[in-house]
């Protein structure tokens, strides 16, 4: 297996306001060590009012979990009321950035050429997008799972080069797994994490897709994780529910130890 550093990120959606936020990292970071960080890269996805006073925290008290956001626009600057740029996040130090994730695509019906651009947007500014594919349960019950993830794929990394897909994140996140409990079967997980990186080596080679770290999320909790970070193609979590609290996050984080 290639030597991919696992990243384990926690996508709190629209939960803490910014003293919670404060709070819940601070907590986290007293759970983690140096071993913890060198094996792996934990990131945190707050909401955007949380940012600058997460990433106080962290630099004041150099704490190295990667700061990261959950959405970005994909144009530089203009009348685009209540959205944010790269640009404005790439200043707070934002080194990851989720693209595509379920709730936006179903929610606010972002296409995946918009996904595409978000994630050149998210290049041009030095971070590294976490896109996020998946099915639906009737979906994956037609038997189609597989075409809707590479469909994701290959659309959404139009154009991105080789090197810039190397260095991406991909989250196979099954839609019916998210915040149901219903995790996916570490084999069914595998499964098509196997297959994202099968799309990437169609796409951009066999070398890129052995480089690609490819997340497994959904209903990710401390007691299935180590059994889906034995996977083969698993490289880390994308949680939810489980990375508000910074208890049950850190366990998850520290997946290896059980
Ligand atoms: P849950 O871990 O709550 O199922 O959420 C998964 C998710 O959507 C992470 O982006």
């Amino acid at each position: 297996m290639a030597d991919r550093k696992p990243l384990i990120s926690g996508n709190w959606k629209m939960h803490h306001n910014h003293f919670e936020a404060i709070q819940m990292v601070q907590s986290l970071s007293y759970q983690l060590n140096a071993d913890d960080y060198s094996h792996c890269d934990i990131s945190v996805h707050p909401p955007f009012t949380d940012l600058r006073s997460i990433q106080t925290v962290l630099e004041s008290d150099n704490i190295p979990i990667l700061l990261g956001a959950q959405h970005c626009h994909e144009q530089e600057k203009g009348a685009y009321t209540g959205e944010v740029s790269t640009g404005m996040l790439e200043k707070l130090n934002v080194k990851l950035v989720i693209v595509g994730h379920s709730e936006r695509r179903e929610i606010f019906n972002e296409t995946n050429s918009q996904i595409n651009a978000k994630a050149k947007a998210i290049f041009k500014h030095h971070m590294t997008p976490i896109l996020c594919v998946g099915e639906t349960l009737d979906e994956r019950d037609a038997g189609i799972a597989k075409d809707k993830v590479k469909i994701q794929l290959d659309e959404g990394l139009q154009g991105i080069g080789k090197d810039r897909v190397g260095s991406m994140v991909i989250a196979y996140e099954p839609i019916w797994a998210i915040g149901t409990g219903a995790t996916a079967t570490p084999e069914d997980a595998q499964e098509m994490c196997a297959h994202v990186r099968d799309c990437i080596r169609q796409i951009s080679g066999k070398a890129t897709a052995e480089m690609v770290r490819v997340q497994y999320g959904g209903s990710v909790k401390p007691v299935n994780i180590a059994e889906l970070m034995s996977q083969d193609d698993i490289d880390g979590a994308l949680v939810g529910g489980a990375a508000l609290e910074a208890e049950s996050f850190a366990r998850i984080a520290q997946y290896r130890l059980q």
